[in-house]
């Protein structure tokens, strides 16, 4: 046991860890003296990534602890959990842009995680965005055909489906999508399709073991407050004592995934023998409005406060913004055996707890999701 087991780690991680080792049960012991490269270690889902495999080792249940390579550019810094974690000797961080190398370490399994997430840093860094998922996928997925890892994950996005017409919801992974390749969200969404054609085409050509996971709107904690996701805007009003500023009409729905039932879909995809397919992961209920989503924000912290209406000072704010999304998990479960656990009313609960003392008063308010 190390002291970081003993006192530094966040019990929200810690206890998020525990529920994912829960949930794959033995599957976990295939990363038993593996070594695991993740990019993008210093965001949301690296966050949860870095703890899970640290809380692994920690907890003895793997028959030889694994070796974590935690890349990423740390454009906002790294994060003081990653420095806290500095003495360890299973957990390696290098400050490393996916898109300038090509060469990387060796590893067992690849998850590549690095990408620009939020709406609104993806069209402020739309160059860096594209670069990232596709240029910095490539340059992975050679290395993957160069070494030869045994499984290759690859984090695309439910923005793939676009703005899908409601015969189309629930989404499955067959639905080919409904996308403006030149609006202000182009960026994200083509590079992310265009990143899948690469893994799919890699498989194909090299028989590169790689999967894709599409992600549905997670949250929990590692999320960091100022991401201007829809979920930390509206905590992070709540926290001010503000009322919450929607920019939109609040009819626009999404469902939201809880980190630790997102991660162990991620792991189910990547120690699957599924290569160059595609599987949602996220949630199917409640399909919820974002108004509603507020209300229940302002509920779960207890705050008397309302929720008000206005319009973005930026006029795309809203061109090509979903109005409905939400996955078909038919295949994910048929083939996987994912089943999300944690209720919406928990993990807001739950992100409330990681956010309060570490919540800042200050302000801006965006809404993306
Ligand atoms: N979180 C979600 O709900 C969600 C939804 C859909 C898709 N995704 C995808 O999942 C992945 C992880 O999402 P997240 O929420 O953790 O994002 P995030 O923005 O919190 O973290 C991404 C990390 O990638 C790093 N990065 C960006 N470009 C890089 C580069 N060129 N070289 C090295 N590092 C780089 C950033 O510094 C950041 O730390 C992304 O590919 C994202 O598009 C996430």
């Amino acid at each position: 046991m190390t002291d970081f087991q003993h006192g530094s780690m966040d019990p929200a991680f810690a206890r998020d860890a525990a529920a994912i080792a829960g949930n794959l049960g033995d599957a976990v012991g295939r990363f038993a003296g593996k070594t695991v490269l993740l990019t993008g270690a210093a965001g949301f889902l690296g966050s949860q990534f870095v703890h899970f495999f640290a809380w692994l080792n920690d907890s003895g249940q793997l028959a030889s602890p694994c070796r974590l390579i935690a890349i990423d550019n740390y454009l906002r810094g790294i994060p003081a959990w990653l420095r806290a974690m500095s003495d360890r000797d299973d957990i390696e961080s290098h400050a490393t842009d996916i898109v300038a190398t090509k060469t990387f370490p060796v590893a067992d399994f690849v998850i590549h995680a690095a990408s620009v997430a939020s709406p609104t840093f993806y069209r402020k860094y739309p160059l860096e965005t594209m670069d990232a998922n596709v240029i910095g996928l490539r340059n992975l997925l050679d290395h993957a055909v160069a070494l030869r890892p045994e499984s290759f994950l690859f984090f695309s996005s439910s923005e793939i489906y676009g703005d899908p017409d409601p015969a189309h919801i629930p989404t499955p992974e067959d639905y080919r999508g409904f996308v403006s390749c030149t609006g202000p969200r182009a960026c994200y969404d083509e590079s992310k399709r265009y990143g899948e054609t690469l893994c799919v085409t890699f498989h194909q050509v090299h028989g590169t073991p790689v999967k894709v996971a599409r992600p549905f709107n997670n949250y929990g904690p590692g999320l960091s407050i100022d991401d201007r996701r829809v979920l930390p805007d509206f905590f992070r009003d709540v926290l001010a004592g503000r009322d919450i500023a929607l920019l939109s009409d609040g009819r626009a729905t999404r469902t939201f995934c809880y980190i630790s039932d997102a991660i162990t879909g991620y792991l189910l995809v990547l120690l699957s023998t599924h290569d160059g397919e595609a599987f949602n992961i996220g949630t199917e209920a409640p399909e919820i409005s974002m108004e509603d989503l507020a209300r229940a924000v302002i509920r779960v912290a207890g705050r008397d406060l309302r929720v008000t209406k206005t319009v973005s000072d930026d006029p795309l704010y809203l061109r090509d913004n979903p109005q409905r999304r939400c996955p078909d998990l038919t295949k994910t479960r048929r083939l996987l055996g994912y089943e999300p656990r944690v209720g919406l009313e928990e993990g807001l609960a739950r992100m409330y707890e990681y956010y309060r003392p570490n919540s800042g008063e200050s302000g801006g308010r965006s809404s993306g999701v």
